[in-house]
């Protein structure tokens, strides 16, 4: 038996998770906003600095746990933004110093993954579509590999920057599948899949164009991007199924809360013969329940940081997905 709590903050959110034996006790978030214009990351860190202590007290009393119930505390130690990372990494160390119990890095794209298991996946391909990332990840030969990814910036900020520029908030995404749902016509832009990776820098510049010509309507230029990213995402997801001979493909990642891109990725593996796995939104977003889980298998094996090594505990900001070296597997 064991009680973990797992802290998330790489960006936008900043959230505790509580997990005991591979159930989810308590799953409490807030995220940063904006009216206009993208994150800054100062500011979603002062954020996190004036959530996290009702957000923890709110965690516990959602799970029924006494601060002494807690065995270990995983944090979120990258990739992500160094302001943001810095809030988690220290409220964990004041946490575990007080209450004397170990401390467990986690790697915030792997947790993603593995929190896919509580939907049924045994040894998924994973689309992780979000913010900063896209990467196509799969367990093979003892580490996560990167399939395929992103050459530049992120399906997540590609879609807030198109939304930014057509004069809406943080975060695009959502308020960008509604106005494709209004979409009627397929208006032509690129389409960028190099290899095994994409790029969306330069559709991005041809989307700004095509607003500031004032000549295409905003919800046909929304659903336009959709049909066109997603399936370029779709593409090499199916791809790396074929290549490694995976069976199941896994959503993670805020973006893959859009239901048009749920749909698309069921659509392939159907006619393929996969399996399509999907966590709940609450999932999907960044939060601490993911970190917790992923954090109680790394407890289970040993892999954490005593109390008193806790000098050594440390962000990673830039750390990737295929250098962390994975013992539990
Ligand atoms: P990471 O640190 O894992 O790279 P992240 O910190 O940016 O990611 P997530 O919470 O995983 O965070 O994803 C946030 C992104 O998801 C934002 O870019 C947001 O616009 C996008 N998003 C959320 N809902 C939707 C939706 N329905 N359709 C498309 N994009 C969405
Ligand atoms: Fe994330």
């Amino acid at each position: 038996m064991s009680i973990i709590l797992g802290i998330e903050s790489t960006a936008h959110t900043f959230g505790i998770g509580v997990v005991k034996n591979g159930k989810i006790l308590a799953n409490v978030k807030d995220t940063y906003t904006t009216e206009k214009g993208g994150i800054i990351p100062l500011d979603a860190a002062k954020h996190h600095e004036q959530k996290k202590k009702e957000i923890y007290e709110e965690a516990l009393k959602i799970a029924g746990v006494k601060e002494g119930d807690i065995d270990a505390i995983a944090f979120s130690q990258g990739p992500g933004l160094a302001p943001c990372l810095l809030v988690g990494m220290k409220f964990t160390r004041e946490l575990a110093e007080r209450l004397s119990i170990p401390i467990i890095p986690v790697n915030h794209c792997i947790a993603h993954l593995e929190i896919g298991r509580i939907t049924g996946a045994k040894d998924p391909m994973m689309l992780y579509a979000s913010g900063a990332n896209t990467q196509i990840i799969g367990y093979a030969a003892g580490k996560f590999r990167i399939f395929g990814e992103t050459l530049d910036v992120g399906v997540g900020n590609f879609i807030d920057n198109f939304a930014r520029l057509a004069g809406l908030g943080f975060p695009g995404g959502p308020k960008i599948q509604e106005m494709a749902k209004q979409g009627k016509n397929l208006v032509e832009i690129p389409y960028k899949v190099k290899g095994m990776d994409v790029a969306f820098s330069g559709i991005l510049t041809n989307l700004k164009q095509k607003i500031e010509s004032g000549k295409y309507n905003l919800n046909d230029l929304a659903f336009s991007l959709q049909e066109v990213v997603f399936a370029m995402l779709v593409e090499t997801s199916e791809r790396a199924l074929a290549h490694t001979g995976k069976k199941e493909l896994l959503l993670g990642g805020g973006v893959g809360c859009n239901s048009r891109l749920q749909e698309m990725c069921g659509i392939m593996c159907k006619e393929r013969g996969a399996k399509f796995f999907v966590p709940s939104n609450d999932l999907l977003t960044d939060n601490g329940s993911m970190i917790a889980y992923l954090g109680e298998i790394l407890f289970k094996n040993g892999d954490l940081i005593p109390i008193k090594d806790i000098d050594k505990v440390d962000i990673a900001p830039r750390q990737r997905t295929d250098d962390v070296e994975i013992k539990y597997k």
